[in-house]
């Protein structure tokens, strides 16, 4: 059975309050292809990390610190997504996922969930990871700050980590994907699809392997 590596961000789980909706919607597709792949998600905190760790920054706390915040509000969502999944385990450390169907949130402090992703695949042996957001893929500047922000359909490493390089320190930033998350892709030649997960079919044809609308990072 092929092993598929999720990143699911923590802002289509909690926008603003849990959209259940959502949970919904993607674990039906889900639990409809479980028979045929086995999953690896890791969830990221979405807005109930940002709020802790906005409130946390303005007291002081540290970066490691505000990541510790971070990583357990990535583990609240991912133990409720779990709760979703069909014989679904949760998991804390990247050492309990090579068997069965696996829900986990972030690792240690300094890296984000997208890049836990990419070292689930790296551990796996997978070749492509589905890194599922609230945005259509990756833009040439921020969409939702840009009106004419062009989605971008297929990206090197090399170019993002261009775009993306100045701007990808401090717990919990609003981008799309992190320098580590593309550096670990890069080394191990894994391809990034970026999608809205709100549009599951979308999101299945991205599972499946069929042509999607969203962003391929991969290499030369
Ligand atoms: N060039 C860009 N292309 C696409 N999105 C961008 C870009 N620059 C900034 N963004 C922002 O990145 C956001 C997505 O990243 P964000 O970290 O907020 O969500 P997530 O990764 O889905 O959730 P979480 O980090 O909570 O797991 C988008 O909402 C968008 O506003
Ligand atoms: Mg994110």
């Amino acid at each position: 059975m092929e092993d598929v590596v999720i990143s699911l961000g923590g802002s289509l789980v909690n926008p603003g309050g849990i959209d259940e909706n959502f949970l919904q919607g993607f674990s039906e597709m889900i639990n409809s292809l479980i028979d045929k792949y086995r999953f690896v998600i890791v969830v990221g905190g979405g807005k109930l990390a940002r709020d802790y760790i906005e409130i946390a920054r303005k007291r002081g706390e540290s970066e490691y610190n505000l990541d510790l915040i971070g990583i357990m509000a990535t583990r609240i969502n991912a133990l409720l997504v779990k709760s979703y999944i069909k014989n679904a385990r949760y998991a804390q450390d990247l050492k309990e996922i090579t068997n069965g169907n696996v829900v986990m949130g972030g690792t240690v402090p300094g890296h984000t969930t997208d890049a836990v992703s990419l070292l689930a695949a790296e551990l796996l042996g997978v070749k492509r990871v589905i890194n599922a957001t609230t945005v259509d893929g990756v833009y040439d500047k921020d969409p939702k700050v840009n009106k004419d922000a062009r989605l971008i359909k297929d990206i090197r490493y090399a170019d993002l980590l261009g775009m993306f390089y100045l701007n990808s320190s401090g717990a919990g930033p609003n981008q799309v994907l992190d320098f580590l998350s593309i550096k670990i892709a890069e080394r191990s030649g894994i391809e990034i699809m970026v999608i809205n997960g709100r549009d599951i079919d979308n999101f299945k044809k991205a599972i499946e392997g069929d042509d999607f609308r969203g962003t391929r990072v991969c290499g030369p």
